[in-house]
């Protein structure tokens, strides 16, 4: 069995998670907006998983709505502020390392007549507070920056935003699909409007989601329909999935939050010890503390980073670098923390999961630096 290093791209579904999906997807299955037994079971499986999202997220359940992905969250967070409130302003602030889900629709509304500001990253990868208060306007109504970054784990500095936001009578969103249930984040005392979880990367399956909306903030529906989660989404909820996503976030908070960290980080740090030891050069990429536990981004001086994993098939996990046409194509992120093109071509970004054991890290190590060996000669 190959060694799994890329559960920033997805993680396994929980064995717990896919126990409670299976219940729901063999039980009589009513529609959760029918007056009926079947019926109230499944609102009252969509109204659980509510609760437990928000126990999560230190948040009111009615706070959540549930989406069908992270990026339908970013999409209905930008393009449904922005709509919203379009007689107010249309200035939006996004960040130069933002997943694709928050910078398409960003550039979107961009198309649509809104204006767009991007703030630099630092070297570490990290948004600098200042930046941001220098890029706000008297038209400005949100700023959306994340809270990790799915190719580096660069942690951002969110509440001192969160302030500097709310000062100027700014909405703040965060993507935190990489870092709810990896990371503690209290979306009222760090003072979140709108935050993004995506139900994949924390164990529950691929296409389902939530947003948090902070009561109050008015927010125009992506998807217009019935009146389904309060209005702001439309279409029936995926009973099954729903329940699964609240499962997972049950499972983390049961976990305790900080337990992912002390069981993840030192197994993560032998790895990049490991590998520094054995190539000679090896570059972290991003901060080498404010970062998510599981996340090691690393750079091969002299190799590309595709084919050293095109040569390990021990090892599942990815680079960042796109291939079009058989070019690679440096990773944006990296290039946007100032990174040259063939630093950011040799990076390997490997990402380990709460099932991660010491064996598996030993053994992507040693098979990783074989593939090294091999290219490097
Ligand atoms: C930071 C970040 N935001 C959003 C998404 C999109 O989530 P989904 O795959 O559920 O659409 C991802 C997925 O890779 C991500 O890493």
């Amino acid at each position: 069995m190959p060694i799994y290093l890329d559960n920033n791209a997805t993680t396994q579904v929980h064995p717990r998670v896919a126990t409670v999906i299976e219940a729901y997807l063999r039980s009589p299955g009513g529609n959760p907006s029918s007056d009926h037994a079947a019926g109230r079971e499944a609102a009252a499986a969509v109204a659980r998983a509510r609760g437990q999202v928000a126990a999560l997220l230190g948040c009111d359940a009615t706070e959540i709505v549930f989406t069908g992905s992270g990026s339908e969250s970013n999409n209905l967070a930008l393009k449904g502020v922005a709509y919203a409130h379009r007689d107010k302003g249309r200035h939006l602030v996004i960040s130069a390392t933002e997943h694709p889900a928050v910078t398409a629709p960003a550039r979107f509304l961009e198309r649509e007549g809104w204006e767009l500001t991007v703030v630099p990253v630092g070297g570490d990868g990290r948004v600098r507070p200042g930046d941001v208060a220098r890029a706000l306007r008297r038209d400005t109504v949100l700023v959306s920056i994340m809270h990790s970054n799915n190719e580096t784990g660069v942690m951002n500095p969110v509440v001192p935003i969160a302030a500097l936001c709310h000062a100027r009578g700014v909405l703040f969103h965060i993507d935190a699909a990489q870092s709810v249930g990896k990371v503690p984040i209290h979306v009222l005392d760090d003072a979140i409007d709108l935050l993004t979880v995506a139900g994949h990367k924390m164990g529950a399956p691929k296409g389902v989601g939530a947003l948090f909306v902070r009561a109050g903030v008015p927010l125009e529906p992506v998807i217009h329909g019935a009146g389904h989660e309060g209005g702001r989404r439309a279409g029936t909820e995926n009973v099954a999935y729903i329940a699964g996503l609240g499962e997972a976030c049950a499972l983390a908070l049961e976990r305790g939050l900080a337990t992912f960290a002390t069981q993840v980080r030192p197994l993560r740090d032998r790895l990049h010890e490991l590998l520094v030891a054995g190539i000679p050069g090896l570059e972290l990429n991003g901060h080498l503390t404010d970062r998510l536990p599981n996340t090691l981004n690393v750079s091969v001086p002299g190799a590309l980073g595709r084919e050293v994993l095109d040569t390990c098939a021990e090892v599942e996990a990815s680079t960042g670098s796109a291939c079009h046409e058989g070019e690679d194509s440096p990773s944006g992120v990296l290039l946007a923390m100032g990174l040259s093109p063939e630093r950011a071509l040799g990076a390997l970004r490997l990402t380990l999961g709460i099932q991660t054991t010491a064996g598996d890290i030993d053994r992507a190590a040693a098979a990783l630096l074989m593939a090294v060996d091999a290219h490097l000669g």
